[in-house]
């Protein structure tokens, strides 16, 4: 089995146990990839000050991704949206690294609508068959205001379409609003892989 196949098979909570995700995650290129391509996303699309909910937020990447931007000097960065990470793991959120969060909630997306709707939802490294599946869709709409958007990351595996085949295309409460595949990753086995940054809108 390859190295990103055996990751989509494991538990959540066995998954993250031992795992020293933020390193991987600068060392796999995923910093570069789908969490720059979402900051430069979030940043075209909203104002400076708009709410933003981070759903499986991990420990933070996406606001260290803000910070890094403002490193960077790309414009909006560490301070300029206010973000409350929602995420199921409490590991993740015990080992967060990430200081610009409003605030930090466990919460489990299958099941649950956010306390709150959002304008804008992220949901970065998380929709794959052993996290956040498309049942959930009901949830996010249920989340997102009438002219809200959510952006999420979809893993490819076998080269097959993952929004068909995880049942985004067909749910009834989120449209797909644009999709585009970007380089995400870097496996110790397969090396280049790829993922869809989807956009969604409610129906
Ligand atoms: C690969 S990490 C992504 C973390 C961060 N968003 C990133 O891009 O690096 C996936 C995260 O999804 C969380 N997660 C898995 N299932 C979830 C669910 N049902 N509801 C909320 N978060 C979930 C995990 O705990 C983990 O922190």
């Amino acid at each position: 089995m390859t190295w990103l196949k055996n990751v989509l098979n494991i538990s959540v909570d066995e998954l993250y146990k031992n795992w020293d995700y933020h390193k991987w995650c600068i060392e796999a290129g995923w910093m570069d990839g789908p969490i720059a391509y979402t900051t430069n996303w979030v940043s075209d699309n909203f104002k400076p000050g708009t709410e933003v909910a981070d759903v499986a937020c991990g420990n933070g990447q996406l606001g260290i991704g803000f910070s890094n931007r403002t490193a960077n000097s790309l414009g909006y960065g560490n301070n300029d949206f206010v973000i409350d990470g929602y995420d199921i793991n409490a590991k993740m959120l015990d080992t967060f690294e990430a200081t610009n969060y409003r605030s930090t909630s466990l919460h489990d997306m299958n099941n649950n609508s956010l306390p709150r709707k959002y304008k804008c939802i992220t949901v970065i490294g998380a929709f794959n068959k052993s996290h956040i599946n498309s049942d959930s869709a009901k949830m996010f709409a249920e989340s997102l205001e009438d002219d809200g958007l959510l952006i999420a990351s979809v893993s490819i595996v076998d080269k097959e379409d993952p929004l068909e085949l995880m049942g985004w295309r067909t749910q009834e409460h989120l449209e797909i609003v644009s999709e585009e595949s970007i380089k995400s990753l870097i496996t110790p086995d397969e090396g280049q892989k790829y993922h869809i940054m989807a956009v969604f809108k409610k129906k």
